[in-house]
């Protein structure tokens, strides 16, 4: 028998409880009884959200205002930022964040005790920073997690893989990218304890499923960051918009060997921090007036450019001058990393720090609603591509994009939900004539050449030939997954493979599109044009 919902959440981060708790507690209000499934793949709060350290960015101080706010968001986006989108999360983002608080999150507070304690990153004009020490993200999901567990309508489904979205498609129709009238029924979902596919039915379907890290070598990604909402959307004909702008953090901790890299905040450079190169020399007036405090796309090139003229491995960042015991009380989870895993004194080392793949600006095309082009499916959070980022996030704005849209998702199902339904002949998950692999040693290869290939040829700066190579490469991996994705019982390794093949041909293909460099994308091959559109 199929799990039947009225709603059905994919992911648990920011996006997904936002949107589930919202919903739960509208209909708690009219005595209404309603089933909402919210799956994850593994624990439910092992997710991007969780390692979130700057903090979630709001107009909040007297002297700070939308318009500035507003502003930093499209000159970071280099003004390919969709202005209507960037005015509406702007806007709205200080009610959602007094809901966070209402709901028990922690923002820390200045001495006083009463204002909050409000940090500045680059890009931002103003201090407009909401943080809980270096561990927002982490305070952010424990307040949602409590709160979905207070709502009986909630059920989470912890290790449970969605493998494929239910469309149209499985009633035996055809369905194209730009048809109007596709409509999703849910998922097909890997039951990880039992290796079961289940139909897990719902009336309306949230796509939350974060972002797509890993498929480069070094990330600040936890390993569920795999793409999979971004390749199932795009597989039931979705469409995918600006995959080409991938954010690459200026300072991940330089751990050889070590993936996720460890985060190296932004808000370490906002408190005064400094980067120097190996040699202990700064660097940064030579690209932008900013300093260290430019956008990430301008400092995360400067890094490049010196480790490749130095030939270093990576570069540092100097704390030494700022007031330990402040920087303690802002960054204990920072200062506890490097001392017990570098062995660093941050009164007198210098951290070292290299660029890492940190976020998607890209994703799953919504409106202004977060709906997606296929009927009853909506996509929330780094997944989603609502128009808010451009060609480059602006920092600590991904969170709050997440709660803006989780309500404005919320909204239009309340709104939506008197023409949806789900028919009854929805066939069972067809996996006849496959079987167990024998061994997944094809899987993991294939995977680390995934990775290197965007590493070496889709990274921060990119040129034609790198991204042609890319393509020629992936094509070869894509054949062989293919064929093996066929004859095998799925499995998380498997799809989570197949997915991230998905998401790097979707990059690589924007990349080899977008004839001009714009915020993230940086190819020296070409000069820096009007603004030229990018096929879906
Ligand atoms: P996530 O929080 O990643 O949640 C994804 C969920 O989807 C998980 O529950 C996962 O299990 C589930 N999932 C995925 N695939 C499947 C599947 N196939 N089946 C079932 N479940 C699935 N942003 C800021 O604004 N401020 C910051 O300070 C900040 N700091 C950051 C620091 C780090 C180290 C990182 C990595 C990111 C940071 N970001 C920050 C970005 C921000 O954290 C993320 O963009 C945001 O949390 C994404 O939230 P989400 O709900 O969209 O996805
Ligand atoms: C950071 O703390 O530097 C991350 C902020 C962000 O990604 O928005």
């Amino acid at each position: 028998m199929p799990h039947q919902f009225d709603f059905l959440v994919i992911g648990s981060g920011i996006a997904g409880l936002s949107y589930a708790t919202k919903l739960a507690m509208h209909f708690e209000r009219l005595n209404e009884t309603v089933h909402i499934g919210v799956i994850t793949k593994v624990q439910a709060e092992e997710t991007n959200t969780k390692y979130a350290q700057g903090g979630i960015a709001a107009v909040w101080a007297a002297d700070d205002s939308f318009e500035k706010h507003i502003d930093d968001t499209m000159i970071a986006g280099d003004f390919l930022s969709d202005r209507h989108i960037v005015e509406i999360v702007v806007n709205e983002g200080p009610e959602r964040i007094r809901e966070l608080i209402d709901y028990g999150t922690r923002f820390d507070k200045e001495h006083s005790g009463t204002d909050y304690d409000l940090a500045k990153e680059g890009g931002h004009s103003d201090f407009r920073i909401l943080h809980f020490k270096d561990i927002t993200g982490a305070e952010i999901e424990r307040a949602l997690l409590e709160k979905a567990a207070s709502l009986p309508s909630i059920e989470i489904f912890t290790h449970f893989y969605a493998v494929e979205l239910i469309t149209k498609h499985h009633l035996g129709e055809t369905v194209h990218r730009y048809d109007t009238d596709n409509h999703c029924y849910g998922a097909y979902v890997l039951n990880t304890q039992n290796g079961q596919v289940e139909r897990f039915l719902a009336r309306t379907t949230l796509l939350a499923t974060g972002g797509i890290g890993n498929i480069y070598q070094n990330t600040t990604n936890p390993s569920i960051a795999t793409g999979d909402g971004i390749a199932m959307a795009y597989r039931a004909k979705g469409i995918a918009k600006d995959m080409e702008f991938i954010q690459f953090h200026p300072t991940a901790l330089y751990e050889p060997g070590k993936k996720p890299n460890f985060l190296i905040s932004e808000a370490v450079r906002g408190f005064g921090g400094i980067l120097r190169t190996r040699k202990g020399e700064t660097f940064m007036e030579n690209y932008d007036d900013r300093l260290s405090l430019a956008p990430r796309d301008i400092v995360a090139r400067a890094i490049d450019s010196e480790m490749k003229k130095a030939g270093d491995p990576f570069v540092y960042l100097d704390v030494t001058h700022c007031d330990y015991d402040k920087f303690v009380e802002h960054f204990p989870n920072i200062t506890a990393y490097c001392r017990d895993h570098l062995g660093l004194d941050l009164r007198k080392d210098y951290i070292p720090v290299v660029p890492a793949q940190h976020y998607l600006c890209g994703g799953v095309r919504v409106n202004e609603w977060g709906q997606t082009n296929i009927q009853f499916l909506y996509a929330v959070g780094e997944c989603s591509c609502t128009g808010l980022h451009g060609a480059n996030r602006l920092a600590s704005n991904s969170l709050l994009e997440a709660v803006v849209f989780g309500h404005r998702a919320y909204e239009k199902t309340v709104k939506q939900l008197g023409g949806a339904s789900v028919p009854t002949n929805i066939p069972d998950w067809n996996d006849a004539g496959t079987t167990h692999p024998e061994e997944l040693v094809l899987v993991t290869e294939i995977r680390k050449e995934l990775e290197s290939i965007m590493s070496n040829y889709v990274g921060i700066v990119r040129s034609n030939r790198r991204l042609k190579r890319a393509m020629d490469r992936l094509e070869l991996l894509y054949i062989e997954h293919e064929e093996l994705y066929r004859q095998s019982k799925v499995s998380v390794p498997i799809c989570e493979l197949r997915n991230m093949i998905e998401v790097a041909y979707l990059v690589i293909k924007m990349a080899m599109a977008r004839r001009e460099n714009r915020g993230l994308h940086y190819n020296i091959d070409n000069v820096k044009l009007a603004d030229t559109q990018i096929a879906d």
